[in-house]
């Protein structure tokens, strides 16, 4: 029986979904299992972090999941925090950055950019930024590490509104410089939090609460600084506005250092007084499914062979409407056809309750999801489809082949197959054929992740050699032979039937506009 949707507006009413988007290194994983520590699901932290030699190829959050065994999916964490609802959906980082994370970011409510206070904003940041503003996602940004020397609050704050547009509104102010963090100021009570060091950073840290007179008795110089800087952002208008941060003009910042704990439950607090909840969305039929409305959900993770003794394949979906029980059957509305999720479960492991019954804002992994996509819905009752998931412009292109001839089946499947998980866009054309497809990527480590799962999922040996283009362009089948005469130009067939023309760089693209305006080449990001 499913709930009434006075219950499920008061479920949505206490979620919050967010991502976290940082560059290498600047502390998401510690910042996860800090999370994890205030919201009690680990007692200490430190199982990942302060220990040497652990495995790069395991997430981070798999080897948490082991190390403490708290319920974690390779995709979202799910955790309560004083009586809400914390889906943190993980963001794949490091050099595997690729179109996964984009598809990612269109799962959450917000975002929260992690930044380095020692390096600033870093390209990664950037990308993933531009990602959630064009998405329209709030930031919360938070300077991690401030118990390491690094920069001044004024000069990172006024590198974000400068590089990027992008307001920060602290809502606490350090205490003490980069590298000597005693506590902060909220700059909305004036009142000063003390952090003490734990050993290790392994625990919680405590917080004293002085008021501003006892904050200058016990801080000295280093108090009158942080009053007078906060003074003067007050005087620039940079206080927090919800309005503003909801409209992606103003970010709340947060000063922190997540080895230490400091700055944690401030970020946590944030993020369930100021992210917005989860909201419906709007059909292709410009029809608006409300929260409270029957069951939908979007899939926008499609992951295969996480277990080698099954050749599975998981599909993660967002929900968006309406209460999920495990076994409910859905439509497919890509196919029209049923489908049972009846094996929700066995992607959150060991916590099973998590996912017998889930509400959107909410991720869930179902097993075997064979025919389900990237950008896919699935649905109860009344029919409804969400748009696709942008595809972002692809800048890296190579052919790929059979090392032997005898493997082309298995190789045609795996293609297939990695095609609609869409690890990669897949390009045909005649003169190549269909044993030498062109995979587009948005970043060279998607190439590595296909030959690697090419060989240890199907069997096949295969060779990658990159092709001299570096863009794409969208064209259509009057311009193609035009195009195809172009030096410099390849003409292709993408899986989806999109025509595309590969360019070898801009300064011939511009060559070609001008030379000829009537062909079609339309830009490809986020093409939906
Ligand atoms: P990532 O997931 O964003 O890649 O970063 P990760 O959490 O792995 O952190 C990268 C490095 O930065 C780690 O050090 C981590 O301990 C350190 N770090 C993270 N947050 C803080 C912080 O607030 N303060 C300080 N001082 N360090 C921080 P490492 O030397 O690479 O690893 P480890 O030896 O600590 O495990």
């Amino acid at each position: 029986m499913s709930s009434s949707p006075d219950t499920v507006a008061r479920e949505v009413a206490r979620r919050r979904t967010f991502a976290i988007i940082s560059h290498p290194d600047a502390g998401k994983s510690t910042m996860t299992e800090a999370l994890a520590l205030h919201a009690r699901m680990i007692s200490e932290a430190g199982a990942i972090h302060g220990k040497a030699g652990r495995k790069s190829t395991v997430s981070d959050w798999m080897e948490m999941e082991k190390a403490r065994g708290i319920s974690v999916s390779s995709t979202a964490l799910q955790f309560n925090y004083e009586g809400n609802v914390i889906n943190l959906v993980d963001t794949p980082g490091h050099a595997d950055f690729s179109e996964d994370t984009y598809r990612v970011l269109t799962a959450v409510d917000a975002a929260v950019m992690l930044i380095d206070a020692a390096k600033g904003l870093e390209p990664q940041t950037l990308k993933l930024f531009q990602v959630c503003r064009h998405r329209g996602v709030p930031v919360i940004t938070v300077i991690n590490k401030w118990d390491r020397p690094g920069r001044s609050p004024l000069e990172l704050i006024d590198e974000i509104s400068e590089r990027i547009g992008l307001t920060p509104t602290p809502l606490f102010f350090p205490v003490g410089i980069a590298g000597d963090f005693r506590g902060v100021l909220d700059r909305r009570t004036g009142e000063y939090v003390r952090f003490t060091r734990t050993a290790g950073g392994a625990t919680i840290a405590p917080e004293e609460f002085l008021d501003a007179e006892h904050a200058a008795q016990r801080e000295g110089s280093d108090w009158e600084a942080a009053v007078e800087e906060s003074d003067l952002l007050s005087e620039m208008g940079q206080d927090h506005d919800e309005e503003l941060f909801l409209a992606g003009e103003t970010s709340p910042m947060i000063f922190a250092s997540a080895a230490l704990n400091f700055g944690v439950r401030q970020l946590l607090e944030a993020l369930v007084e100021l992210a917005p909840p989860p909201t419906g969305r709007e059909g292709i039929d410009h029809h608006e499914r409300e929260v409270t409305d029957p069951f939908s959900a979007v899939v926008f993770k499609v992951q295969a062979g996480m277990d080698s003794s099954h050749r599975d394949r998981l599909a993660y979906m967002r929900i968006v409407s309406g209460e999920f029980e495990r076994g409910m059957v859905v439509t497919h509305a890509q196919t029209g056809k049923p489908f049972t999720t009846k094996y929700a479960q066995a992607v959150f492991g060991r916590d099973r309750s998590t996912v017998d019954t889930a509400y959107p804002g909410d991720v869930v992994g179902l097993v075997n999801a064979m025919a389900l996509a990237p950008g896919d819905t699935l649905y109860t009752d009344e029919l409804v489809q969400y748009p696709p998931i942008p595809s972002f412009a692809p800048e890296h292109f190579a052919v790929l082949r059979a090392e032997s001839a005898g493997k082309y089946k298995q190789f045609r499947k795996a293609m297939d197959q990695l095609d609609s998980e869409g690890v990669v866009q897949v390009l045909r054309n005649e003169v190549r054929g269909d044993a030498s497809p062109v995979l587009a990527a948005v970043g060279p480590m998607q190439f590595e992740v296909v030959t690697a799962r090419m060989k240890t999922e199907f069997g096949v040996e295969t060779s990658v050699q990159n092709l001299p283009y570096g863009l794409a362009r969208r064209t259509d089948a009057e311009s193609a032979d035009e195009l195809g005469r172009q030096r410099g130009v390849e003409v292709f067939t993408r899986t989806d039937g999109a025509i595309l023309a590969l360019v070898s760089d801009k300064w011939r693209l511009q060559y070609i506009e001008k030379e000829h305006p009537k062909l079609t080449l339309e830009p490809l990001v986020a093409a939906a």
